[in-house]
């Protein structure tokens, strides 16, 4: 009868060790007890980047990498996109259930109702430079969040804890418009609360003299299907972030500054950012052999493409490769889709890309559609940031519920200098 174990032999002892198997994993503390000398510290695992450990359970979103699944509390994420609307995947990501009729009309008013931010952080950001980047302003402008809500410190509090999840929805939007309107020299739009949650944040970003903006339908239900494609996507360098400062018991919105930090990163969230930029340098399809060529040799990556999960085409890539085609019914084809398409017909069949597994990633066509919208490159990590937020606020809340997390600190392979005594100045060489 097999068993659920791992037996281990140490070679250099030729003592064995029997290690219990869960979740077809081994607890990384078991090999502590692997040790030459019983003074010994015992074995570590290595692993830089983690690229084969997990850091904890979750019920959250399952993605299978070889078959191109992703799907958010059970849910596949082609259903949430085509039946559903992204505060009703937001209700679902945070609580685990999609609302009933009730649930959601409480969750719509309440994000509705919080859409304002305080007059001193509308002030607070017209001090940034007119040029500033928007995700560089939205990353402080949510780390200075926590300045003005002190009772978000009461983590284990969980009406005050929904209350900071509430904001940071709801304001989210209205610090990524804000933004905006701030490096383009317009004065800030508040917020409509008769509109949709995207319907709202177009309303913030393009209102000019009109009194009462109209949101275009398709436009609105584009975002609305991004937003829910990026509003989680398990243990992502951003989340886990998230749980890593979160997991020092402070506030959600110093966390969540450190998680929108790493989003902004291009190769994460910011890649949509840079990809846009690599397809307006090659600027015509008689220039993609040459930068082909360029990745091959090693000189730059093909940004938009590849994946540390997904080893074939990354399910979003494909939701918002449809997308697009509503959206340039509205704005005109973007030219620069044939540059992407090409890219993607050349790494569909250039060995360099195939044997590496590089398909195109969420942020491949996103920022097609984006610029389409008008939005400039630099708003698009703060795009992806918007969404994000649920995700990072859902695996946040369970980190802090799970018994079996503590604060986050790893170990390491010391291989530095042993003991040495300090040299005086002009002893030095
Ligand atoms: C996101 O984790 C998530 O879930 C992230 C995300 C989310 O929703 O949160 O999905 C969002 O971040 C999507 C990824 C966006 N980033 C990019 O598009 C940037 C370009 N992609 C690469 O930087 C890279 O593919 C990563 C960072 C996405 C994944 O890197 P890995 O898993 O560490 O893979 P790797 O660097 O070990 O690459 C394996 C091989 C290497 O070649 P060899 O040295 O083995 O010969 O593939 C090569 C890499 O050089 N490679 C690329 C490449 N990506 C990997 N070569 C050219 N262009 C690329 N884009």
């Amino acid at each position: 009868m097999s068993k659920n174990t791992l037996t281990i032999t140490d070679n250099r002892t030729d003592k064995t060790y029997e290690l219990p198997i869960t979740n077809d994993t081994i607890n990384a503390m078991e090999l502590r007890q692997i040790k030459v000398n019983p003074e010994d510290f015992g074995m570590l695992s290595y692993d830089p980047a983690f690229k084969n450990t997990a850091s904890t359970k979750s019920t959250i979103t399952y993605i299978d990498g070889g078959k191109g699944i992703l799907r958010y509390r059970g849910y596949p994420i082609e259903q949430l996109a085509e039946k559903g609307n992204f505060l009703e995947v937001a209700y679902l990501l945070i609580f685990g259930e999609l609302p009933n009729e009730q649930q959601y009309a409480e969750w719509k008013h309440e994000i509705t109702h919080h859409t304002f931010v305080h007059e001193n952080i509308k002030n607070l950001m017209e001090a940034f430079r007119y040029d500033s980047h928007p995700m560089g302003m939205f990353i402080a402008t949510v780390a200075a969040m926590s300045t003005f809500y002190p009772e978000a410190r009461d983590i284990f509090d969980e009406e005050a804890r929904l209350k900071q999840i509430h904001r940071l929805i709801a304001k989210v939007p209205t610090i990524a418009a804000f933004s905006y309107r701030h490096t383009r020299g317009l004065p800030y739009v508040y917020p409509d609360n008769d509109l949709s949650y995207t319907g709202n944040f177009l309303s913030m970003l393009d209102r000019m003299t009109q009194l009462k903006y109209e949101p275009n339908p398709v436009l609105e239900r584009a975002l609305d299907v991004l937003f829910i494609l990026h509003a989680d996507h398990e243990q992502n360098c951003g989340t886990s972030a998230m749980r890593v400062i979160g997991s020092s018991h402070t506030d959600p919105y110093t966390a969540m500054a450190g998680a929108a930090a790493a989003l902004y990163g291009p190769l994460h969230g910011g890649a949509n950012e840079a990809v846009l930029r690599m397809l307006l340098e090659i600027g015509d399809l008689k220039n993609v052999p040459a930068f082909v060529k360029g990745v091959k040799n090693r000189e730059r990556l093909l940004m938009g493409f590849g994946h540390r999960v997904y080893k074939n085409y990354d399910p979003r890539a494909t939701l918002v490769k449809n997308i697009a085609d509503q959206v340039f019914e509205v704005t005109g084809k973007n030219p620069l889709l044939d540059i992407a398409l090409e890219l993607e017909r050349i790494a569909r069949e250039d060995e360099f890309f195939v044997e590496r597994n590089l398909y195109p990633n969420v942020d491949f066509y996103s920022g097609i559609i984006y610029q389409a919208m008008r939005f400039p490159v630099s708003m698009f990590p703060v795009l992806f940031a918007i969404p994000r937020t649920v995700g990072w606020l859902a695996q946040w809340i369970e980190m802090l519920e799970d018994k079996e997390q503590k604060i986050a600190r790893p170990r390491q392979v010391y291989l530095g200098s042993d003991s040495r005594d300090f040299v005086a100045m002009n002893d030095r060489k």
